[in-house]
C-alpha cells in the first residue's frame, strides 16, 4: 500500500484508509469480534489511517478502536471528530465543551493526544466565524491534539478552511457520483498544503454496484432512517441522491466500465487518480470488503478516455439529482 502526505501534518497516510462509522453499528449490528477482525484486516492490508467520531455509536466506534490499539506496538493513525455531540451541535459551542469532548475521545481511544481532530460538519455559519478553528489551534498548542482538520458538507466550506493557516486537512464527499471537487477544490488544497480526506467514496454503497432497488436496510442503518435526510443533512446518505435514482444511474454507468471490473475498486481507483487526494476512507466492517477496497490502490490508473467519459456522464446525468447542494 502506497502512502501520501496528509497536508502540513507530514503524516504519511495509506492511500486507502478505513472509515469506522460502521463500527458504531450505524450500518447494522456489528459484533465485537467482527469489529476486531475488520481492524486487523485493514492493518494487514497496509491501511494505517482510521477515521472515526465521538458520535459513532455514541462512542462505541472509538471504544472498539481504543481497545484494539492497546495491544499494538506500532500504532496506526486515528482521526476522530468533534462538534456533533456533547451538547455542542447546533449552537452550544464553547472552548471548554470542545476540550471536554476531545478529552472524552482521547480517553476512549486510550491516547494522550489525538492524531487528528476534525470539526464534524458543524453549521456553516459556526465554521466560518473562525472561532472554533481558533480553539482547535489553541488546543493543539495545549497538546491535546497533534493536528486538526474539518469535515464539511459543502465545497465552499472546504475552500474557506483551506485558507486557515494551521489546518491540516479537509474531509469531503468526492466520488464518481459527485465530482465537482476535482475542479473547484483539489488544486487549492494542494497549493495550500491542506490534505484531502475523501469520505463516501462508494456513495454509501451505491457504487459497489451490488445494490438493487428493493434492498432493505435495518432500522438502525442510516440508509434507512436518513434515506431522505430525515435525521441529518440530506446530502450525506447515498451522496444526496434519491435511492432509486442512484440505482438507475449506477446501472446506466455500468456500460462505460471495462468488462469484468469490480465496480467498487474502479470507483476507488478513480478517486486515487487525483494526486491531490491524500487518503480515501472507504467505510466497512466486513473483512472481504476491506481487502477488496485496499486492492484498488494497486490498480493501474484509469485511462484519460475513461476519465473523460465518466466526467461527461456525471455532468449530463448525475449532478442535477444531488440534493442538499454541493
Ligand atoms: N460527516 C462526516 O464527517 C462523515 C459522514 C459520513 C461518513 N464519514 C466517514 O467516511 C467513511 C466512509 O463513508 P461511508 O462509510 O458513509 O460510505 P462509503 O464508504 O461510500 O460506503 C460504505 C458502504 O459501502 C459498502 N461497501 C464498502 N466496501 C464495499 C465493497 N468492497 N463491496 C461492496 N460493498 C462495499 C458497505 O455497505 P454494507 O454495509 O451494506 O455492506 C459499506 O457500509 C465512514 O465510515 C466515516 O468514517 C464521515
Amino acid at each position: 500500500m502506497q502512502t501520501r502526505t496528509l497536508g502540513r501534518s507530514g503524516y504519511q497516510v495509506s492511500e486507502i484508509g478505513l472509515g469506522c462509522w460502521q463500527l458504531g453499528n450505524d450500518f447494522g449490528e456489528v459484533e465485537d469480534a467482527q469489529a476486531v477482525q475488520a481492524l486487523e484486516t485493514a492493518l494487514e492490508m497496509g491501511i494505517n489511517f482510521f477515521d472515526t467520531a465521538d458520535v459513532y455509536g455514541g462512542g462505541l466506534s472509538e471504544e472498539r478502536i481504543g481497545r484494539w490499539l492497546k495491544n499494538l506496538s506500532a500504532k496506526p493513525l486515528v482521526a476522530t471528530k468533534v462538534g456533533r455531540g456533547s451538547g455542542l451541535f447546533p449552537d452550544g459551542y464553547s472552548k471548554q465543551k470542545v476540550r471536554e469532548s476531545l478529552q472524552g475521545s482521547a480517553r476512549r481511544l486510550g491516547v494522550e493526544a489525538l492524531d487528528l481532530a476534525q470539526l464534524h460538519c458543524v453549521p456553516p455559519e459556526v465554521l466560518m466565524s473562525g472561532e472554533l478553528l481558533g480553539w482547535m489551534e489553541e488546543l493543539k498548542q495545549e497538546g491535546l491534539i497533534r493536528a486538526y482538520g474539518a469535515s464539511v458538507e459543502m465545497l465552499d466550506e472546504a475552500l474557506f478552511c483551506c485558507d486557515y493557516p494551521g489546518l491540516t486537512s479537509v474531509q469531503i464527499i468526492f466520488n464518481l457520483l459527485r465530482q465537482d471537487a476535482a475542479d473547484r477544490l483539489l488544486q487549492k488544497a494542494a497549493d495550500n498544503q491542506v490534505g484531502v480526506i475523501v469520505r463516501l467514496p462508494l456513495a454509501s454503497g451505491l457504487l459497489s454496484g451490488r445494490m438493487h432497488k428493493d434492498q432493505q436496510f435495518s432500522d438502525q442503518d442510516h440508509r434507512s432512517y436518513n434515506r431522505d435526510g430525515q435525521a441529518f443533512h440530506v446530502g450525506e446518505t447515498f451522496n444526496g441522491l434519491p435511492y432509486q435514482k442512484g440505482i438507475e444511474l449506477v446501472e446506466d454507468m455500468r456500460s462505460l466500465l471495462p468488462k469484468d471490473t469490480d465496480m467498487a475498486q474502479l470507483a476507488l481507483r478513480w478517486i486515487l487518480d487525483h494526486p491531490q487526494v491524500s487518503t480515501v476512507i472507504a467505510g466497512s466492517a466486513k473483512a472481504g470488503q476491506i481487502r477488496n477496497n485496499a486492492g484498488a490502490a494497486a490498480l493501474e490508473p484509469l485511462t484519460d478516455r475513461l476519465h473523460g467519459q465518466l466526467n461527461a456522464f456525471y455532468v449530463e446525468k448525475v449532478r442535477q439529482h444531488i440534493r442538499g447542494g454541493i
